[in-house]
């Protein structure tokens, strides 16, 4: 009984550190090429061998790029993560967006954009294009027909175009006027230098504004995303950590708690049992202990604390380790 609560408070625990916000992970498009590679299997292969060498640098950098293979089936990968996302969110959107560009090989490659991450692949260096074949926008079917609304979008997206390229290519916007709020967020793949950010922003405004007057709008281009919306899609990189960090703290408390509720009631038991076998002609009634059985009991728990102690400690060592790879 008591197990199964303490299962389920666990679980509540673990679901809210899970969906505490927008995780940004839903398909927003993918696009694949028309040619056909060669050798799919050695495609594949070098595929898989860039993403293991990608994992760590994603982690860490939120951008990584690599490639292998020969001409003309040598394979260029690059991936981006939007920078507002913690290291966590990050490897999380990796994890699964190139899980999906393997549906376009045997072509060359393609693009996906997650809401949280970018991925490409294809058989040339493609990864200082700026704007290519296949930049789109994706709208959404709810309007909003304010004047107010298009009069923040027109003045908040130019800014975001000045902006972003001296913010190392990032950044969030939020702008009101008469009460209607409008999210931005500009981000352009590392590898560009601040010309090439700009002139993609230049063009995925254009983009976006063909959106207006949807409530949503995102430009998809080679070199950069940009989007905005009347919902507050942001994430808090450092909000996010200093949660991650509270959250992990209740759960070692909690389990920490657990697990000394258990070496108690366990140190009860066979301190009942020791005494028992003590006294064997004695039944054992909680109400009727003498002092020198109580004593003995005393002894035997205090040697036992020692191992107890011991067990929660090792615990301890071992949750703090866990809990370094949340922050
Ligand atoms: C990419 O693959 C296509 C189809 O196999 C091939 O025609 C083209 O030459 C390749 N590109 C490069 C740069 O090798
Ligand atoms: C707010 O709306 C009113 C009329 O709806 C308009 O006259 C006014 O200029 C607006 N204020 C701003 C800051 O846009």
């Amino acid at each position: 009984m008591a197990g199964a609560a303490l299962l389920i408070i666990f679980s509540l625990i673990v679901i809210s550190v899970r969906s505490y916000a927008d995780t940004r992970l839903d398909l927003v498009a993918r696009s694949c090429e028309t040619t056909t590679v060669l050798n799919k299997d050695d495609y594949l292969k070098n595929y898989e061998s860039i993403l293991q060498k990608m994992e760590p640098e994603m982690y860490r950098n939120k951008f990584a790029f690599n490639e292998a293979g020969k001409p003309p089936d040598k394979i260029y990968v690059l991936s981006q993560c939007m920078n507002d996302l913690s290291s966590v969110e990050c490897a999380q959107c990796f994890a699964r967006i190139s899980n999906i560009l393997p549906a376009c090989f045997p072509t060359t490659g393609g693009r996906v954009y997650l809401d949280g991450c970018f991925i490409r692949a294809n058989n040339y260096s493609f990864y200082r294009e700026v704007t290519a074949n296949g930049d789109i926008n994706r709208c959404s079917d709810d309007v909003d027909t304010n004047e107010d609304f298009k009069m923040v979008l027109r003045d908040m997206l130019p800014r975001m175009v000045r902006k972003a390229p001296d913010k190392k290519g990032f950044a969030l916007f939020q702008e009101s006027r008469n009460g209607t709020t409008v999210h931005g967020m500009a981000q352009c793949w590392k590898i560009l230098d601040k010309e090439m950010c700009s002139s993609c922003l230049a063009d995925a405004v254009d983009l976006v504004f063909r959106c207006v007057p949807s409530k949503e709008g995102r430009a998809l281009n080679a070199g950069c995303f940009l989007r905005y919306s009347t919902y507050d899609f942001g994430h808090d990189a450092n909000a996010s950590a200093v949660r991650y960090a509270i959250i992990s703290f209740i759960i070692y408390i909690f389990l920490t708690a657990v697990v000394c509720t258990l070496a108690v009631a366990i140190g009860l038991r066979l301190g009942k049992m020791a005494y028992k076998q003590m006294n064997p002609r004695r039944e054992w009634k909680g109400k009727e202990v003498d002092l020198a059985a109580l004593d003995q009991a005393m002894k035997f728990l205090q040697f036992k604390f020692s191992t107890l102690e011991k067990a929660t400690d090792c615990f301890n060592e071992a949750n703090k380790l866990g809990s370094g790879g949340y922050v």
